[in-house]
Protein backbone atom coordinates (compact mmCIF):
# COMPACT_ATOMS: atom_id res chain seq x y z
CA UNK A 1 0.00 0.00 0.00
CA UNK A 2 2.80 2.32 0.86
CA UNK A 3 5.28 3.28 -2.00
CA UNK A 4 8.10 3.31 0.37
CA UNK A 5 12.10 1.69 0.69
CA UNK A 6 12.29 -0.08 3.96
CA UNK A 7 15.26 2.87 3.88
CA UNK A 8 13.12 5.42 3.90
CA UNK A 9 10.31 4.50 6.13
CA UNK A 10 13.39 3.59 8.74
CA UNK A 11 14.82 7.47 8.44
CA UNK A 12 11.40 8.59 9.14
CA UNK A 13 10.90 6.33 12.04
CA UNK A 14 14.45 7.78 13.19
CA UNK A 15 13.42 11.26 12.39
CA UNK A 16 9.72 10.86 14.63
CA UNK A 17 11.95 9.33 17.50
CA UNK A 18 14.99 12.56 17.65
CA UNK A 19 11.51 14.72 17.26
CA UNK A 20 9.98 13.43 20.68
CA UNK A 21 13.63 13.46 22.36
CA UNK A 22 14.39 16.89 20.90
CA UNK A 23 11.10 18.38 22.66
CA UNK A 24 11.68 16.32 25.45
CA UNK A 25 12.25 18.88 28.59
CA UNK A 26 13.09 15.85 31.48
CA UNK A 27 9.36 14.44 32.62
CA UNK A 28 7.82 16.27 30.25
CA UNK A 29 7.58 17.13 26.27
CA UNK A 30 6.49 20.83 24.92
CA UNK A 31 4.77 20.70 21.42
CA UNK A 32 7.62 22.64 20.00
CA UNK A 33 10.29 24.74 21.48
CA UNK A 34 9.47 28.48 20.85
CA UNK A 35 5.92 28.35 19.68
CA UNK A 36 4.56 26.22 22.26
CA UNK A 37 7.41 26.00 25.21
CA UNK A 38 5.12 23.95 28.20
CA UNK A 39 3.33 20.77 28.46
CA UNK A 40 -0.01 20.92 27.07
CA UNK A 41 -2.72 18.62 28.13
CA UNK A 42 -3.97 16.57 25.19
CA UNK A 43 -0.36 16.95 23.11
CA UNK A 44 1.31 15.21 26.23
CA UNK A 45 -0.90 12.66 26.19
CA UNK A 46 -0.25 11.72 22.27
CA UNK A 47 3.55 11.89 23.31
CA UNK A 48 3.04 9.53 25.68
CA UNK A 49 1.79 7.24 22.38
CA UNK A 50 5.03 7.74 19.86
CA UNK A 51 7.08 7.47 23.13
CA UNK A 52 5.85 4.25 24.27
CA UNK A 53 6.70 2.89 21.16
CA UNK A 54 10.36 2.99 21.85
CA UNK A 55 10.60 3.99 25.38
CA UNK A 56 7.87 2.68 27.71
CA UNK A 57 8.89 3.78 30.77
CA UNK A 58 9.27 7.72 29.10
CA UNK A 59 5.31 6.76 27.75
CA UNK A 60 4.22 6.15 31.34
CA UNK A 61 6.17 9.25 32.99
CA UNK A 62 5.07 11.81 30.09
CA UNK A 63 1.35 10.77 31.81
CA UNK A 64 2.65 10.79 34.98
CA UNK A 65 4.06 14.31 34.63
CA UNK A 66 0.71 15.30 33.39
CA UNK A 67 -1.46 14.10 35.96
CA UNK A 68 0.49 15.21 38.72
CA UNK A 69 -0.83 18.98 37.33
CA UNK A 70 -4.19 17.79 38.30
CA UNK A 71 -5.96 20.28 40.27
CA UNK A 72 -7.23 19.33 43.63
CA UNK A 73 -10.97 19.63 42.05
CA UNK A 74 -9.77 16.74 39.39
CA UNK A 75 -9.25 19.24 36.43
CA UNK A 76 -6.15 18.56 34.37
CA UNK A 77 -5.51 21.88 33.26
CA UNK A 78 -5.01 22.47 29.34
CA UNK A 79 -1.25 24.05 30.48
CA UNK A 80 1.26 23.86 32.84
CA UNK A 81 3.99 26.22 32.86
CA UNK A 82 7.00 23.69 34.39
CA UNK A 83 9.38 27.17 33.63
CA UNK A 84 8.75 30.26 32.00
CA UNK A 85 9.44 31.28 29.18
CA UNK A 86 8.84 35.09 28.03
CA UNK A 87 8.63 33.67 24.25
CA UNK A 88 4.99 32.37 24.94
CA UNK A 89 2.20 34.63 25.35
CA UNK A 90 -0.54 34.36 27.90
CA UNK A 91 1.72 33.18 30.41
CA UNK A 92 1.00 31.87 34.06
CA UNK A 93 0.86 35.72 35.29
CA UNK A 94 -1.97 36.38 32.88
CA UNK A 95 -4.04 33.02 33.72
CA UNK A 96 -3.88 34.10 37.52
CA UNK A 97 -4.54 30.48 38.70
CA UNK A 98 -2.19 30.88 41.99
CA UNK A 99 -5.66 31.51 44.07
CA UNK A 100 -7.91 29.56 41.98
CA UNK A 101 -11.02 27.94 43.32
CA UNK A 102 -10.42 24.30 43.46
CA UNK A 103 -7.07 24.32 42.19
CA UNK A 104 -5.09 23.21 45.92
CA UNK A 105 -1.74 23.65 47.47
CA UNK A 106 1.21 23.39 45.49
CA UNK A 107 0.75 22.39 42.38
CA UNK A 108 2.37 23.72 39.35
CA UNK A 109 1.23 27.22 37.74
CA UNK A 110 -1.43 26.58 34.91
CA UNK A 111 -3.62 27.83 32.88
CA UNK A 112 -7.72 27.64 34.19
CA UNK A 113 -8.91 25.32 31.80
CA UNK A 114 -9.16 22.07 30.21
CA UNK A 115 -8.16 20.17 26.87
CA UNK A 116 -9.72 17.29 25.43
CA UNK A 117 -9.45 14.31 27.63
CA UNK A 118 -7.25 11.52 25.72
CA UNK A 119 -4.80 10.60 28.66
CA UNK A 120 -6.81 7.29 29.97
CA UNK A 121 -7.10 6.18 26.29
CA UNK A 122 -3.06 6.55 26.01
CA UNK A 123 -2.85 5.23 29.24
CA UNK A 124 -4.42 1.99 28.35
CA UNK A 125 -2.27 1.89 25.42
CA UNK A 126 1.01 2.19 27.72
CA UNK A 127 -0.54 -1.07 29.20
CA UNK A 128 -0.78 -2.72 26.18
CA UNK A 129 2.49 -2.86 25.75
CA UNK A 130 3.66 -3.38 28.98
CA UNK A 131 1.35 -5.90 30.59
CA UNK A 132 2.70 -7.39 33.77
CA UNK A 133 5.09 -4.66 33.85
CA UNK A 134 3.26 -1.82 33.85
CA UNK A 135 0.15 -2.78 36.15
CA UNK A 136 1.43 -0.85 38.85
CA UNK A 137 1.53 2.73 37.07
CA UNK A 138 -1.90 2.26 35.53
CA UNK A 139 -3.28 1.21 39.23
CA UNK A 140 -1.20 4.47 40.38
CA UNK A 141 -2.70 6.43 37.45
CA UNK A 142 -6.53 4.85 37.78
CA UNK A 143 -7.92 7.14 40.56
CA UNK A 144 -6.27 10.45 38.81
CA UNK A 145 -8.32 9.70 35.02
CA UNK A 146 -10.91 8.69 37.16
CA UNK A 147 -11.70 12.09 38.82
CA UNK A 148 -10.51 13.66 35.70
CA UNK A 149 -13.52 12.25 34.17
CA UNK A 150 -15.55 13.01 36.85
CA UNK A 151 -14.82 16.71 37.23
CA UNK A 152 -16.11 16.88 33.59
CA UNK A 153 -19.63 15.55 34.48
CA UNK A 154 -19.61 17.97 37.41
CA UNK A 155 -18.67 21.11 35.24
CA UNK A 156 -19.29 20.23 31.83
CA UNK A 157 -21.80 18.51 31.34
CA UNK A 158 -25.14 19.59 29.31
CA UNK A 159 -28.56 19.00 29.96
CA UNK A 160 -28.55 16.39 27.81
CA UNK A 161 -25.31 15.16 28.44
CA UNK A 162 -22.89 16.36 25.92
CA UNK A 163 -20.01 18.55 26.64
CA UNK A 164 -19.19 21.70 26.67
CA UNK A 165 -15.88 24.16 26.28
CA UNK A 166 -15.52 27.16 27.97
CA UNK A 167 -13.31 28.36 25.81
CA UNK A 168 -11.74 27.75 22.15
CA UNK A 169 -8.49 26.67 23.51
CA UNK A 170 -10.55 24.32 25.26
CA UNK A 171 -11.36 22.30 22.39
CA UNK A 172 -8.10 22.16 21.26
CA UNK A 173 -9.01 23.53 18.15
CA UNK A 174 -8.40 27.13 18.73
CA UNK A 175 -10.50 28.99 15.82
CA UNK A 176 -12.45 26.72 14.24
CA UNK A 177 -15.37 28.00 13.21
CA UNK A 178 -17.69 26.07 15.19
CA UNK A 179 -16.93 28.98 17.73
CA UNK A 180 -17.67 31.89 15.62
CA UNK A 181 -21.82 32.34 16.92
CA UNK A 182 -20.58 32.26 20.59
CA UNK A 183 -17.82 34.40 19.89
CA UNK A 184 -19.72 36.98 18.35
CA UNK A 185 -21.97 37.56 21.29
CA UNK A 186 -18.73 38.89 23.36
CA UNK A 187 -17.68 42.63 23.30
CA UNK A 188 -14.07 42.38 24.07
CA UNK A 189 -13.99 45.88 25.94
CA UNK A 190 -11.60 46.01 29.22
CA UNK A 191 -8.63 43.81 27.42
CA UNK A 192 -5.78 44.60 28.45
CA UNK A 193 -2.93 45.55 26.03
CA UNK A 194 -0.82 42.43 25.19
CA UNK A 195 1.08 41.37 22.82
CA UNK A 196 0.90 37.98 20.37
CA UNK A 197 3.87 36.04 20.79
CA UNK A 198 2.35 32.90 18.43
CA UNK A 199 2.81 35.48 15.27
CA UNK A 200 6.72 36.19 16.19
CA UNK A 201 7.17 32.53 15.66
CA UNK A 202 4.53 31.52 12.51
CA UNK A 203 3.08 33.46 9.63
CA UNK A 204 0.23 35.41 10.80
CA UNK A 205 -1.75 33.46 7.87
CA UNK A 206 -1.64 30.33 9.56
CA UNK A 207 -2.89 31.54 13.21
CA UNK A 208 -6.31 32.84 14.68
CA UNK A 209 -7.11 36.66 13.64
CA UNK A 210 -6.62 39.46 15.81
CA UNK A 211 -10.61 39.55 16.54
CA UNK A 212 -10.27 35.92 18.03
CA UNK A 213 -7.15 36.95 19.99
CA UNK A 214 -8.80 39.70 21.88
CA UNK A 215 -11.98 37.30 22.76
CA UNK A 216 -8.81 34.61 23.89
CA UNK A 217 -7.70 37.23 26.38
CA UNK A 218 -11.20 38.16 27.38
CA UNK A 219 -12.16 35.47 28.02
CA UNK A 220 -9.00 34.37 30.11
CA UNK A 221 -9.43 37.73 31.89
CA UNK A 222 -13.58 36.93 32.84
CA UNK A 223 -12.17 33.45 34.48
CA UNK A 224 -9.60 35.31 36.27
CA UNK A 225 -11.98 38.03 37.63
CA UNK A 226 -13.78 34.97 39.42
CA UNK A 227 -10.61 33.08 40.32
CA UNK A 228 -11.75 30.23 37.96
CA UNK A 229 -14.72 29.59 40.27
CA UNK A 230 -16.89 26.71 38.15
CA UNK A 231 -19.78 27.82 39.96
CA UNK A 232 -19.96 31.37 38.79
CA UNK A 233 -18.64 30.61 35.39
CA UNK A 234 -21.29 27.95 34.54
CA UNK A 235 -24.12 30.94 35.42
CA UNK A 236 -21.82 33.66 33.84
CA UNK A 237 -19.78 32.82 30.68
CA UNK A 238 -21.27 33.74 27.35
CA UNK A 239 -19.13 30.93 26.05
CA UNK A 240 -20.50 27.50 26.47
CA UNK A 241 -20.54 25.47 23.38
CA UNK A 242 -21.37 22.06 23.27
CA UNK A 243 -18.71 20.75 21.41
CA UNK A 244 -18.35 16.62 19.33
CA UNK A 245 -13.89 17.07 20.56
CA UNK A 246 -15.06 17.14 23.90
CA UNK A 247 -18.16 14.46 23.80
CA UNK A 248 -16.18 12.08 21.59
CA UNK A 249 -12.83 11.94 22.85
CA UNK A 250 -14.09 11.93 26.47
CA UNK A 251 -16.56 8.77 25.54
CA UNK A 252 -13.21 7.03 24.31
CA UNK A 253 -11.99 8.04 27.33
CA UNK A 254 -14.34 6.79 29.82
CA UNK A 255 -14.71 3.27 27.64
CA UNK A 256 -10.90 2.73 27.68
CA UNK A 257 -11.24 3.72 31.71
CA UNK A 258 -13.66 1.13 31.68
CA UNK A 259 -11.46 -1.20 30.39
CA UNK A 260 -8.52 -0.23 32.63
CA UNK A 261 -11.41 -0.41 35.86
CA UNK A 262 -11.60 -4.09 34.78
CA UNK A 263 -8.08 -5.30 34.65
CA UNK A 264 -7.40 -3.61 38.12
CA UNK A 265 -10.36 -5.08 39.20
CA UNK A 266 -12.15 -2.14 40.06
CA UNK A 267 -16.08 -1.06 40.28
CA UNK A 268 -17.10 -0.10 36.50
CA UNK A 269 -21.18 1.43 37.66
CA UNK A 270 -19.86 4.42 37.41
CA UNK A 271 -18.19 4.59 34.67
CA UNK A 272 -20.74 2.35 32.90
CA UNK A 273 -23.42 5.27 33.71
CA UNK A 274 -21.12 7.89 32.34
CA UNK A 275 -21.03 6.42 28.89
CA UNK A 276 -24.90 6.19 28.86
CA UNK A 277 -24.85 9.82 29.51
CA UNK A 278 -22.40 10.64 26.96
CA UNK A 279 -24.56 8.43 24.64
CA UNK A 280 -27.51 10.09 24.98
CA UNK A 281 -25.15 13.70 24.66
CA UNK A 282 -23.90 12.57 21.27
CA UNK A 283 -27.28 12.27 19.91
CA UNK A 284 -27.99 15.85 20.82
CA UNK A 285 -25.18 16.66 18.54
CA UNK A 286 -26.48 14.79 16.00
CA UNK A 287 -27.45 17.54 13.01
CA UNK A 288 -29.65 16.23 10.40
CA UNK A 289 -29.01 18.98 8.13
CA UNK A 290 -25.52 18.72 7.94
CA UNK A 291 -25.50 15.00 7.63
CA UNK A 292 -22.86 14.79 10.40
CA UNK A 293 -22.09 15.52 14.58
CA UNK A 294 -22.49 19.21 14.73
CA UNK A 295 -21.42 21.72 17.71
CA UNK A 296 -23.97 23.79 19.51
CA UNK A 297 -24.06 27.12 20.68
CA UNK A 298 -25.73 26.40 24.43
CA UNK A 299 -26.71 30.40 24.86
CA UNK A 300 -29.01 29.95 21.61
CA UNK A 301 -30.00 26.52 21.60
CA UNK A 302 -28.71 26.68 17.83
CA UNK A 303 -26.47 24.07 15.92
CA UNK A 304 -23.24 25.87 14.22
CA UNK A 305 -23.65 24.14 10.60
CA UNK A 306 -19.69 23.45 10.84
CA UNK A 307 -18.84 19.56 9.50
CA UNK A 308 -15.36 19.40 10.94
CA UNK A 309 -12.81 16.68 11.88
CA UNK A 310 -14.15 16.43 15.20
CA UNK A 311 -17.27 15.46 13.80
CA UNK A 312 -15.77 12.70 12.04
CA UNK A 313 -14.62 11.47 15.74
CA UNK A 314 -17.72 9.38 16.63
CA UNK A 315 -16.37 6.45 15.30
CA UNK A 316 -12.97 6.42 18.09
CA UNK A 317 -16.20 7.79 20.62
CA UNK A 318 -17.09 3.80 19.80
CA UNK A 319 -20.37 4.57 17.87
CA UNK A 320 -21.33 2.35 15.69
CA UNK A 321 -23.50 5.09 13.37
CA UNK A 322 -23.05 5.44 9.94
CA UNK A 323 -25.13 8.46 9.07
CA UNK A 324 -21.73 10.23 8.71
CA UNK A 325 -19.79 8.35 6.30
CA UNK A 326 -21.39 9.78 3.14
CA UNK A 327 -20.17 13.32 4.17
CA UNK A 328 -16.99 11.89 5.52
CA UNK A 329 -16.76 10.77 1.73
CA UNK A 330 -17.74 13.94 0.10
CA UNK A 331 -14.47 15.79 2.09
CA UNK A 332 -11.94 13.19 1.57
CA UNK A 333 -13.14 13.68 -2.14
CA UNK A 334 -12.02 17.53 -2.21
CA UNK A 335 -8.72 17.50 -0.99
CA UNK A 336 -5.60 15.35 -1.81
CA UNK A 337 -5.06 14.45 1.95
CA UNK A 338 -8.07 14.28 4.36
CA UNK A 339 -9.00 14.87 6.81
CA UNK A 340 -9.68 18.76 6.51
CA UNK A 341 -10.55 20.50 9.61
CA UNK A 342 -13.12 22.47 8.20
CA UNK A 343 -15.67 21.26 4.84
CA UNK A 344 -13.76 22.17 1.87
CA UNK A 345 -16.61 23.66 0.11
CA UNK A 346 -18.02 25.83 2.77
CA UNK A 347 -16.99 29.87 1.92
CA UNK A 348 -14.80 29.95 5.78
CA UNK A 349 -12.72 27.09 4.30
CA UNK A 350 -9.25 28.32 4.73
CA UNK A 351 -6.56 25.54 4.07
CA UNK A 352 -3.54 27.45 5.79
CA UNK A 353 -5.70 28.85 8.72
CA UNK A 354 -5.23 26.46 11.73
CA UNK A 355 -8.75 24.74 12.84
CA UNK A 356 -10.68 26.25 9.73
CA UNK A 357 -9.55 23.94 6.84
CA UNK A 358 -5.36 22.30 7.69
CA UNK A 359 -5.02 18.81 8.21
CA UNK A 360 -3.99 17.37 11.29
CA UNK A 361 -2.22 13.95 12.26
CA UNK A 362 -4.07 13.50 15.48
CA UNK A 363 -7.29 14.12 14.57
CA UNK A 364 -6.77 11.83 11.25
CA UNK A 365 -5.27 9.30 14.04
CA UNK A 366 -8.25 9.04 16.24
CA UNK A 367 -10.75 9.47 12.55
CA UNK A 368 -9.23 5.95 11.20
CA UNK A 369 -8.73 4.15 14.35
CA UNK A 370 -12.36 4.55 14.82
CA UNK A 371 -13.23 3.69 11.51
CA UNK A 372 -10.93 0.95 11.53
CA UNK A 373 -12.27 -0.76 14.04
CA UNK A 374 -16.21 0.36 12.97
CA UNK A 375 -14.93 -1.73 10.19
CA UNK A 376 -14.66 0.81 7.64
CA UNK A 377 -11.36 -0.11 6.79
CA UNK A 378 -11.33 1.57 3.33
CA UNK A 379 -11.89 4.84 4.32
CA UNK A 380 -9.78 4.21 7.30
CA UNK A 381 -6.51 2.76 5.32
CA UNK A 382 -7.35 5.89 2.76
CA UNK A 383 -6.55 8.08 5.68
CA UNK A 384 -3.64 6.65 6.56
CA UNK A 385 -2.13 6.60 3.50
CA UNK A 386 -3.01 9.89 3.12
CA UNK A 387 -1.68 10.96 6.09
CA UNK A 388 1.73 8.69 5.33
CA UNK A 389 2.20 10.75 2.46
CA UNK A 390 1.50 14.42 3.87
CA UNK A 391 4.37 13.63 6.25
CA UNK A 392 6.93 11.52 4.13
CA UNK A 393 6.61 14.28 1.62
CA UNK A 394 6.24 17.35 3.98
CA UNK A 395 7.89 16.92 7.46
CA UNK A 396 6.58 16.57 10.58
CA UNK A 397 4.56 19.71 10.84
CA UNK A 398 1.95 20.94 13.58
CA UNK A 399 -0.61 20.80 10.53
CA UNK A 400 -1.15 21.17 6.59
CA UNK A 401 -2.98 22.72 3.91
CA UNK A 402 -5.12 19.23 2.91
CA UNK A 403 -5.03 20.58 -0.94
CA UNK A 404 -1.09 20.47 -1.84
CA UNK A 405 0.15 19.65 1.79
CA UNK A 406 2.55 22.76 2.55
CA UNK A 407 3.57 22.57 5.91
CA UNK A 408 2.28 24.56 8.25
CA UNK A 409 2.33 26.18 11.89
CA UNK A 410 5.05 24.65 14.36
CA UNK A 411 7.61 22.38 12.54
CA UNK A 412 9.62 19.06 14.54
CA UNK A 413 6.14 18.54 16.12
CA UNK A 414 5.47 16.24 18.98
CA UNK A 415 2.14 14.82 18.46
CA UNK A 416 2.88 14.58 14.49
CA UNK A 417 6.27 12.65 15.34
CA UNK A 418 3.99 10.25 17.72
CA UNK A 419 1.23 9.78 15.34
CA UNK A 420 3.60 8.51 13.19
CA UNK A 421 5.07 6.27 15.86
CA UNK A 422 2.33 5.40 17.61
CA UNK A 423 -0.30 4.73 14.08
CA UNK A 424 0.75 5.47 10.93
CA UNK A 425 4.49 4.19 9.94
CA UNK A 426 4.25 1.42 7.80
CA UNK A 427 7.12 -0.36 9.96
CA UNK A 428 3.79 -1.37 12.38
CA UNK A 429 2.40 -3.44 9.59
CA UNK A 430 5.47 -5.14 9.39
CA UNK A 431 5.70 -5.92 13.38
CA UNK A 432 2.38 -7.26 13.35
C1 LIG B 1 -2.03 28.87 21.72
O1 LIG B 1 -1.38 29.60 22.47
O2 LIG B 1 -2.17 29.07 20.52
C2 LIG B 1 -2.59 27.65 22.27
O3 LIG B 1 -3.27 26.91 21.32
C3 LIG B 1 -3.43 27.88 23.47
O4 LIG B 1 -3.65 26.65 24.03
Amino acid sequence: MFDMTEDRIKRLDAEARRILQLNDRAGYTVPTSGLYPYQWNWDSAFAALGFAQFDIDRGWSELETLMAGQWENGMVPHIQFHVDDPGYFPGAGIWGTDDAIGKGPGRVPSSGISQPPVAASFALRCYQLDEGAGLERLRALYPRLAAFHRWFFAHRQTADGAMVVTHPWEAGRDNAPDWDSAMAGITPEGVQPYTRRDTGHVNPAMRPTKDDYDRYIWLVQFGRDRKWDQEKLAAENPFRVADPTMTFTLMRACRDLKIIAEVLGEDQAEISGWIERLESGAASLWNEETGAYDSRNEATGEFNHCVTNASFLCWWAGLRDDRSLTVLNRVLDQVRYGVPSFDPEHEKFDGLRYWRGPVWGIMNMMIATGLKEAGHTVEAERIRAATVALISENGFAEYFDPQDGTPAGGGTFTWTAAIWLGWATPSLEEAE
